[in-house]
C-alpha cells in the first residue's frame, strides 16, 4: 500500500471514530456518515444529519442556543441524505437551517440565519443581541460553489447551482444557475427544450 492510500485509510478510519465519540452530542447522525476532525461547536444537539454524509475537515456548525442574555428557542439544522459538505465549511443558526439531500457545499461554504446586532452604536457588536431574520432552505441537488456565502432568509430551489464566490442575499428558484454578489439568476433549465438556458 503506497502512503497515500495509508494516509487516507486512516484518515477515514480515525473521521468513523470522532463520529461516533461526536453521537452523543449530535441530535441525530445516520448510517455511514463521517465527520472528519477538526470539528468545531459549541452545540450540536439540534443539528441532525442523514445518512451518507460527508462533512469534511475544518467545518464549523452550530446552534446557538444562547447568546449574552438571550435563549433562542426551536434552533435546529437538518443535514439531508448524501449531502457532502466540504471543507471548513461555516453553517450557525439561532432559527432554522434545512439542507436537502444529495446537497454539494465545495469548500468554505458558508450559511447563515442569522447576523450580529450592530444597530445601536453606544454597544459593541458582540454585546448586542442576534438578530434571525428568517429560515435558510437548501433544497435537494442543489451545488454551492466554491466559498459560497448564504445569507438569512433565503431558498434555494431544487438542482439549482451558485457559482464560486457569490453571496445569496435573496431566494433563487429551482433549475437556475445564479452567480456574483449579490447572485442573479444567469440561466436556468427548459424542460420542453431540455437544455439550460440564459434568462
Ligand atoms: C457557475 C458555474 C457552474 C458555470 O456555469 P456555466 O453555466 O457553465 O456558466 P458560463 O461559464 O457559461 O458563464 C456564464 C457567465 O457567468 C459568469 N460566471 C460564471 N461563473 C461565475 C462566478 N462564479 N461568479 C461570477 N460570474 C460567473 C461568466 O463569466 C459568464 O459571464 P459572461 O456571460 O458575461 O461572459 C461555474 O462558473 C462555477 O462557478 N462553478 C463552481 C466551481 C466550484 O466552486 N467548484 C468547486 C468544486 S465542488
Amino acid at each position: 500500500m503506497g502512503f497515500l492510500k495509508f494516509k487516507n485509510s486512516y484518515r477515514f478510519k480515525k473521521a468513523k471514530f470522532y463520529t461516533w465519540l461526536l453521537k452523543k452530542d449530535l441530535g441525530s447522525i445516520g448510517k455511514n456518515s463521517v465527520i472528519y476532525p477538526p470539528f468545531h461547536s459549541g452545540n450540536i444537539s439540534e443539528v441532525n444529519i442523514g445518512s451518507d454524509c460527508s462533512i469534511n475537515a475544518g467545518s464549523w456548525i452550530e446552534c446557538i442556543k444562547k447568546y449574552g442574555d438571550v435563549e433562542y428557542d426551536d434552533v435546529r439544522i437538518d443535514i439531508g441524505d448524501s449531502t457532502y459538505i466540504g471543507h471548513r465549511a461555516h453553517i450557525i443558526a439561532c432559527s432554522n437551517i434545512q439542507i436537502g439531500k444529495n446537497v454539494v457545499f465545495a469548500d468554505g461554504v458558508y450559511v447563515t440565519d442569522n447576523l450580529h446586532g450592530f444597530k445601536d452604536i453606544h454597544k459593541p457588536v458582540f454585546a448586542q443581541p442576534l438578530v434571525c431574520p428568517g429560515t435558510v432552505i437548501i433544497e435537494d441537488e442543489v451545488w454551492l460553489g466554491e466559498s459560497v456565502c448564504v445569507l438569512p432568509n433565503v431558498t434555494i430551489g431544487k438542482h439549482s447551482v451558485i457559482g464560486s464566490n457569490s453571496v445569496v442575499t435573496k431566494s433563487i428558484p429551482a433549475y437556475s444557475i445564479a452567480v456574483g454578489s449579490p447572485a442573479k439568476v444567469i440561466k436556468s433549465y427548459n424542460f420542453d427544450t431540455q437544455q439550460w438556458e440564459q434568462v
